[in-house]
């Protein structure tokens, strides 16, 4: 048929997310718990005592924007709420970026800065990693100076290599820049680390945090960055009415009541990555590199025909089989201990050829 779709997007493909039937799903870092059986309860009671579904969500998340602040200690005002922290990387680049305008963010990390950077008609420029996939500062400092751009995308921990970057290298990339600095802190909860505390020293600062990963609720679709009131307030022009629906404002309220719960299961979660590494970096034909995150990345030959394996076994992991500096490489999210012996052992398997 004729094609009607912008010039520019021509080489882009539609998102696909696996969609086979599986056993095990290890491919896209959601955690391996369904929610709170207390969190359940109450939002069934609540949906059968009056689901108020008829009427449109909270536009601003005024409630669920009081729960994170206590969560984040920050003020509401700093906080906007998402359907997903990719809607709010999208809302972002839109509040910010004109056409040809240039967007940093390092390479290898999360798809979706440059895609969206790209179809808001931006530029996108990729500073790669370090070998070892640590960050390149200095890297970015020139690219900074060579590109003059107008954001810049950090992923800490990165997706999908699992590192962060370390604070006072991070302050110092704030205190040279005067774009915007975005902090995606999607896997944050899984090492502690956090840039929240800055939001008060640099106006130039948002970071980004999302309910998928740690907080179990990748089905609801909930987000959420944090920047000084000012930023907020231009961010929000942008951001579209009704965004997040009301179950999805209230789920997350109930799993930030419940937070003892999810830390527990964030504390198992760490304690099987540990696991997990320690028996991956002992198997012959695998690296893995160490992770703040709930994931492990690894390189192993043939890596595209082990991720087909597995999924013949019904066990779903993330190839980057053909993908550049990543060629090798397959990212495993950290599953229950039950799920990480089967996968251990199917690995294991398929590694001596059986
Ligand atoms: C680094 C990073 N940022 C953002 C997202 C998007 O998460 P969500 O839209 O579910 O909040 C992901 C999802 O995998 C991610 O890995």
């Amino acid at each position: 048929m004729k094609v009607y779709l912008r010039s520019g997007l021509r080489d882009l493909k539609p998102y696909k997310a696996n969609d086979v039937p599986y056993r095990i799903k290890m491919d896209a870092n959601e955690s391996p718990y369904d929610l709170p059986g207390v969190v359940k309860k109450q939002l069934a009671r609540e949906l059968l005592e009056d689901s108020g579904l008829n009427l449109y969500p909270d536009s601003d998340a005024a409630v669920l924007r009081e729960s994170i602040s206590g969560y984040c200690k920050v003020h509401p005002d700093e906080i906007i709420v998402g359907a997903g922290s990719d809607e709010l990387i999208q809302v972002i680049i839109n509040a910010f970026i004109d056409r040809g305008e240039m967007v940093l963010y390092p390479d290898p990390s999360f798809g979706m800065y440059g895609i969206f950077t790209r179809i808001a008609g931006g530029i996108p420029v990729e500073v790669p990693l370090n070998d070892d996939f640590s960050y390149d500062t200095d890297g970015f400092h020139k690219a900074i100076e060579q590109h003059k751009p107008k954001l810049i995308f950090i992923c800490s921990p990165n997706n999908p290599t699992g590192n962060i970057l370390e604070l006072d290298r991070l302050r110092g990339l704030l205190e040279n820049f005067n774009g915007i600095v975005v902090v995606d802190e999607a896997y944050g909860e899984f090492c502690s680390h956090s840039a929240i505390e800055y939001i008060a020293q640099y106006p130039n600062l948002v970071v980004l945090k999302t309910f998928s990963k740690a907080m179990g609720l990748a089905g609801l679709r909930i987000g959420y960055l944090i920047a000084n009131k000012g930023l907020v307030e231009q961010i929000s022009i942008v951001k579209p009415p009704y965004n997040v629906s009301s179950i999805s404002q209230r789920a997350a309220r109930l799993v930030l009541e419940n937070i003892d719960i999810i830390r527990e299961r964030i504390s198992k979660i760490v304690a099987e990555r540990e696991r997990l590494y320690g028996k991956l970096s002992r198997m012959n034909g695998i690296s893995v590199y160490p992770s703040n995150t709930n994931f492990l990345l690894l390189k192993a030959n043939g890596a595209g025909k082990i991720c087909e394996r597995l999924m013949q076994e019904g066990i779903l992991v993330r190839s980057f089989a053909g993908n550049g500096r990543l060629k090798d490489c397959l990212r495993v999210t950290v599953g229950t201990a039950e799920d990480n012996d089967t996968f251990l052992q199917v690995l294991e398997q398929i590694l001596r050829g059986q």
